[in-house]
Order: C-alpha cells, then sequence, then structure tokens
C-alpha cells in the first residue's frame, strides 16, 4: 500500500522542452519510496538532477512521466505539508527573525499567538531564542540558515525537503548544523529529502543514501546505513563510516584525486 510511505516515487522523468523545441531529458525511470519518519540522503553530481527531482516532489514543477504520491495523495492533495529548505536561507531583510519564521503562517493567515510561540520554542531549540527580535545582518551565516529551518518547520510539515541546506557554510558550522538537524528530525519526526554534495554528510544523517546517476538522472544505488542513533562525531571515525563512503563514491563515480 502506498499510503504507508511519506513519498511514492513511481516511474518518474523529467523532460525540459527549451522554447526553440529542443528536448532534455533530465530524470528517467525513477522509481523509490521514502517510508514515513525515515531521513534519506540524496547525492549525485551536479547536473544530475537532484534539484529537478526535490522540486518535482514539492509540487512545483510537475512530472512528464509517471506520478509522485505523498502519504498515498497526489501532490496537489498534500501540499500544506511539506515544506523546503534552499542553500540560501533567503530571509527578509526588513523583519526581525521571529516575523521570517512566521512568514508562511501569515500567507495563510495562521498566525495566532499559539503558533508565534511555536515560532519562539524552535528558536530556542536551534539556539536562537535570544536572538528573535533580531534581523538577519545581526546573524551570521549559520545561524541565518537556522531561522530558515525554524521558518521551514513552523508549519509542522511532515515531510521536510532540503536542498544543499549547508552547502555555503564553513566546515565547523556545517558540522554543528548536522548535529542540529539531526536533534530537530528526531525531535519532530518529520519525513526529510536532503539533498547533499557531501557524502560523509549524506551517511552520517542518512537512513539512507540514494545515488543518482546523471544524463538521465537515474538513481544507480540506494543503500541503507545501518549506523545507531543518535550519530555522534565518533561514527565519522568507524570503519563502517569509511566503507559506505568509499561504497557511494564508486557509484557517483568520484575517483581518487585527493592524495
Ligand atoms: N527550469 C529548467 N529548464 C530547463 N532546464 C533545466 C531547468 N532546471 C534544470 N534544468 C537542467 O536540468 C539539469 C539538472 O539540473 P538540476 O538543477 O536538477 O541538477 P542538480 O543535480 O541539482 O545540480 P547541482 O548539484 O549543480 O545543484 C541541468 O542540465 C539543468 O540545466
Ligand atoms: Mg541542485
Amino acid at each position: 500500500m502506498n499510503n504507508e510511505y511519506a513519498i511514492s516515487v513511481k516511474n518518474v522523468g523529467k523532460t525540459y522542452r527549451s522554447r526553440d523545441g529542443q528536448e532534455n531529458t533530465v530524470l528517467k525511470g525513477l522509481d523509490f519510496h521514502v517510508g514515513s519518519g525515515q531521513f534519506v540522503s540524496i547525492v549525485g553530481q551536479s547536473g544530475s538532477g537532484k534539484t529537478t527531482l526535490l522540486k518535482t516532489i514539492s509540487g512545483l514543477q510537475e512530472p512528464t512521466e509517471g506520478e509522485i504520491l505523498i502519504k498515498g495523495r497526489e501532490i496537489s492533495a498534500g501540499l500544506k505539508d511539506i515544506a523546503m529548505v534552499f542553500q540560501s536561507p533567503v530571509l527578509l531583510p526588513w523583519r526581525n527573525n521571529i516575523d521570517n519564521v512566521l512568514l508562511p503562517l501569515e500567507f495563510r493567515n495562521a498566525r495566532t499567538p499559539e503558533s508565534t510561540a511555536y515560532a519562539q520554542e524552535l528558536l530556542e531549540m536551534v539556539g536562537l531564542g535570544g536572538k528573535a527580535e533580531q534581523y538577519s545582518y545581526e546573524l551570521s551565516g549559520g545561524m541565518q540558515q537556522r531561522v530558515a529551518i525554524c521558518r521551514a518547520l513552523v508549519s509542522h510539515p511532515e515531510l521536510l525537503l532540503m536542498d544543499e541546506p549547508f552547502g555555503a557554510l564553513d566546515a565547523m558550522t556545517r558540522d554543528s548544523m548536522n548535529f542540529e538537524i539531526q536533534r530537530i528530525w528526531q525531535r519532530t519526526g518529520c519525513s526529510v529529502l536532503f539533498v547533499t554534495h557531501s557524502i560523509s554528510e549524506a551517511v552520517w544523517l542518512g537512513d539512507r543514501v540514494v545515488v543518482v546517476g546523471d544524463r538521465p538522472g537515474r538513481i544507480v544505488a540506494d543503500i541503507t546505513v545501518d549506523i545507531p542513533r543518535p550519530r555522534a562525531k565518533e561514527h565519522k571515525f568507524s570503519p563502517a563510516f569509511s566503507e559506505y563512503v568509499t561504497e557511494i563514491e564508486s557509484h557517483i563515480g568520484v575517483t581518487a584525486a585527493i592524495s
């Protein structure tokens, strides 16, 4: 039954057509499911179609072939349950942080004292409780991305789509954001689809790592990561962790260019 899955991607293809009639088939024959509450990482070379896949799952664009179901329903029926986080936080500079977090609810005319209290709670959860009244220019890049994550969570999404959310952060901030997102995911119980260029980030965070091959984008591997949770920094140095990374590198076609 589809209903047990947070996401069902069934034989999905996406072909872009340019104005002069040229066709570019970006995704072809994608077939996979995300179980309810699962954290699934997606990796693949640049241009393999990862963002296209997330946009298609979110309902921002339609697949050319196949079908996507969210909790067994067509996408249009589940949209309010989905939130997306992009590489850049895209906060509005003239609104303070809590007002940025509450923006999606204001669009729906759903800002209430309860939702404001929840926004404050989310900011506290990511260590920014004291910065609710400040503006994004007063925050570091990592803090801004945490506000963007709170904005995604404020509508209690059951499905969180993240497209390289930590790509612009330095290595140390990125590590602490990985802990943060693991904690948030475990606390909220939402299902997560997480696109990243970092294979170690994908393994450390994911219950599974789905590898997308390119031209056209298709699934070349779907690897279950059998490392206990909550995961600690030490897990990154275990032999099992290195084996997952090596296996995934071989599927992506990463060569040992770095000595
Ligand atoms: N709206 C669009 N119209 C036409 N072509 C597009 C569109 N969006 C993406 N493409 C093409 O689809 C292919 C896949 O793009 P996509 O952004 O999904 O890749 P990606 O895997 O997310 O890459 P990256 O890792 O660099 O972010 C590229 O060749 C891109 O030029
Ligand atoms: Mg992309």
